[in-house]
């Protein structure tokens, strides 16, 4: 069971159905040693009584933004200072929208906005308003700013849809929870990472490829999820087995990779680009297997376009991370590399002759404004969570919460 002892939790309550699943939430919450303030939105009002809040936390509700009452006991500035965590669960379609606007029009926003302490948002809603761009650009938004989102979870819905809408459950909320006062943590936050190599078509039976196993990358995913991150990952064709992560997405050519890591970058907090993508791709793929007829064959190729310079130059990039590869002057080239391609941070290596593609160990030199570090050769498993923890750091760095 997660350990909260002694957290002060100001638990949020907004107006959806699952408002009546917030009651368990705050058992859950005390049972695993938190003290817990509950606030309440008007709207969660018709769903759940304060009565039952106030049994079930111990405390009295909060309810009113401008009750001369209770901003005497304890108001709105009090209980943000009060907050070891706002933890908003459920979170409504509306409750999101008016937190990213930075309305502060009743007591929970209001209290928000006061707040130092973290905010997590557990959404619930039907399907298709979590699905809407509106939301989903709402969420990416908070999640830019360090509010952690957990969930939703899939499944069935009270309007009897089926899909991304249901609120997480307690012990995995409290668990996310938990991991706020763990260092070098992800919880709540979505990372996408590409791995592997791309596959270039010059006819339908040859390619052109490049040396990457996808190891580094399959390391750094499972890296990610272990630190309480949702992950996607978008591999190139590999031989390893898919990762327990939250989606994985193949993809053959450079192209694919770009559409596929494009379509989910602005709802990413983290894009880590460890993938090989070719940097050219043949000008024309024949449509029936080339003949050995000609003494000689000469191919044209085509630059491809460059994802990380594409995810990195969107108007809300995510924290971006990216590669470099290189058989010389590593730590210079990757200096300039994170320049050139506006990059939060490179993690570069040294390649060719066993090292780097392929090899089952690797060594990393890691740089980002104002720093830099060697993560010295050890497995590529134990690097990724070495990179991630210093990811973290760096993101927690750049995005207080
Ligand atoms: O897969 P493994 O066998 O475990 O090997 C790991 C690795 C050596 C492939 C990995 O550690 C690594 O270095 N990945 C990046 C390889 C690479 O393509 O490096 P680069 O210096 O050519 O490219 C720099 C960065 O630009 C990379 O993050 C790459 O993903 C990105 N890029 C390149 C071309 C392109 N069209 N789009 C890109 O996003």
């Amino acid at each position: 069971m997660a350990n909260l002892a002694d957290k002060h939790i100001v638990l949020g309550v907004t107006g959806g159905i699952a408002a009546y699943k917030a009651a368990e939430l705050t058992r859950a919450l005390r049972r695993s040693g938190a003290q817990v303030r509950v606030v309440m939105t008007r709207a969660a009002t018709a769903f759940v009584t304060p009565l039952t809040f106030q049994a079930l936390s111990g405390n009295p509700v909060h309810l009113e933004l401008l009750d001369p009452a209770e901003e005497q006991a304890m108001g709105h500035i009090d209980l943000a200072r009060w907050a070891d965590a706002i933890l908003v669960a459920p979170a409504t379609a509306d409750f999101i929208a008016r937190l990213r606007i930075g309305l502060a029009d009743e007591l929970l926003p209001a209290l928000c906005l006061a707040a130092t302490a973290p905010i997590v948002l557990a959404p619930a809603m039907n399907r298709a308003m979590w699905e809407n761009r509106a939301t989903q650009a709402n969420v990416r938004a908070l999640e830019r700013r360090g509010v952690r989102i957990l969930g939703p979870a899939e499944g069935e819905q009270a309007c009897g849809e089926s899909g991304p809408g249901r609120l997480l459950e307690p012990a995995a909320i409290l668990a996310a929870l938990a991991q706020l006062w763990e260092p070098g943590r992800l919880a709540g936050l979505s990372v996408l990472i590409s791995a592997g190599p791309t596959r270039e078509a010059i006819d339908p039976v040859r390619y052109i490829g490049n040396r990457s196993s996808g190891k580094m990358g399959y390391a750094l995913a499972e890296a990610a999820k272990a630190a309480g991150a949702q992950v996607s990952l978008v591999s190139g064709p590999v031989a390893l087995p898919p990762p327990a992560v939250d989606e994985v997405v193949r993809v053959e050519s450079a192209a694919d990779m770009y559409r596929a890591v494009l379509e989910r970058a602005e709802r990413c907090a983290i894009y880590i680009g460890a993938a090989a993508v070719a940097d050219y791709t043949p000008t024309a793929t024949a449509p029936r297997k080339v003949k050995k007829t000609a003494a000689q064959w000469t191919l044209t190729l085509t630059r491809t376009q460059d994802i990380l310079s594409a995810v990195a130059a969107l108007p809300n990039p995510p924290f971006t991370v990216g590669f470099a590869a290189e058989t010389e002057q590593v730590e210079e080239y990757a200096r300039q590399k994170r320049l050139a391609k506006g990059l939060d941070l490179v993690a570069a290596n040294r390649v060719g002759a066993g090292q780097g593609f392929d090899a089952d160990d690797n060594a990393l030199f890691v740089c980002w404004s104002g720093g830099e570090t060697s993560l010295p050769l050890a497995p590529k498993k134990i690097l990724a969570a070495q990179l991630i923890a210093l990811i973290a750091e760096r993101y927690h760095g750049q995005n207080p919460a």
